[in-house]
């Protein structure tokens, strides 16, 4: 469901900037009666393709809540569209370059949000392994909640970027696997975390399983 939902998300933000991209490139050049055409021919399927766009986007700041990079790609995107509602309405170039640009650099965020690990800081009470009151199970949720969390939901199971690991088939060999190297949007951990980390993340993990 998420990630079906996810995927919508993706799919519909492209559609959309592929349409924009040829618009503002036929008000460019002049091409004013294939873009009254083009507008035409679009129009139904353009407004399907935004509310999903929109409406998928709204649910996923729902699941993952707002970081600062997504607030800042989505205020470039909120600006983008009256820009671009006026741009092609009077036919100015400079506004509808501008709002295309700002759409451009919203998705630019989108990627750039996508690979980076920040290096989170952990109870180091949690983390010491070498205490007799080591738990290997709260180690693993502290590691779980800094750097999982966000993609893949509380006790994994509304994980928006990611996909719900409840219900996940892998064995634990199979799941250090992923968390050492990583999958299409999930980074590779294995220069973040050590071996001990991914023993006790993938510990607490196992345990969210149905
Ligand atoms: C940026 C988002 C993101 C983050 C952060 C993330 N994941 Fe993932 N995770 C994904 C995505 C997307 C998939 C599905 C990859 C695929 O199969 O294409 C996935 C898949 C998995 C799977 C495999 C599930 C299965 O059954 O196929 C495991 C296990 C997993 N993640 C664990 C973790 C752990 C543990 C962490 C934290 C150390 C983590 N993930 C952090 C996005 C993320």
């Amino acid at each position: 469901m998420f990630r079906a939902i996810f995927l919508t998300h993706l799919i519909s933000v492209n559609i959309f900037l592929i349409v924009y991209l040829v618009k503002t490139i036929l008000l460019v050049s002049n091409k004013n009666t294939a873009l009254a055409k083009f507008t035409k021919v679009v129009k139904v399927p353009e407004m399907i393709v935004s509310t999903l766009f929109l409406l998928t986007g709204v649910y996923l700041i729902m699941q993952t809540g707002a970081s600062k990079l997504l607030i800042i790609k989505i205020i470039f995107v909120l600006v983008s569209i009256p820009l671009a509602v006026i741009g092609f309405k009077k036919g100015n170039k400079i506004l509808a370059v501008l709002s295309m640009l700002l759409i451009i650099m919203a998705y630019g965020f989108a990627e750039m949000n996508k690979k980076k690990i920040v290096k989170q800081e952990i109870d180091p009470v949690l983390a010491n392994a070498s205490l007799p009151t080591y738990d290997i199970l709260k180690h693993g949720a502290a590691l779980y909640s800094a750097y999982c969390q966000s993609c893949h939901g509380v006790e994994g199971a509304n994980g928006a970027g990611g996909i719900n690991l409840t219900i996940s088939q892998k064995n634990m060999e199979q799941m250090k696997e992923q968390v050492r190297k990583g999958k299409s949007s999930m980074p590779p951990y294995k220069d973040f975390l050590n071996d001990q980390e991914i023993n006790a993340v993938v510990a607490y993990v196992m345990t969210l399983k149905k």
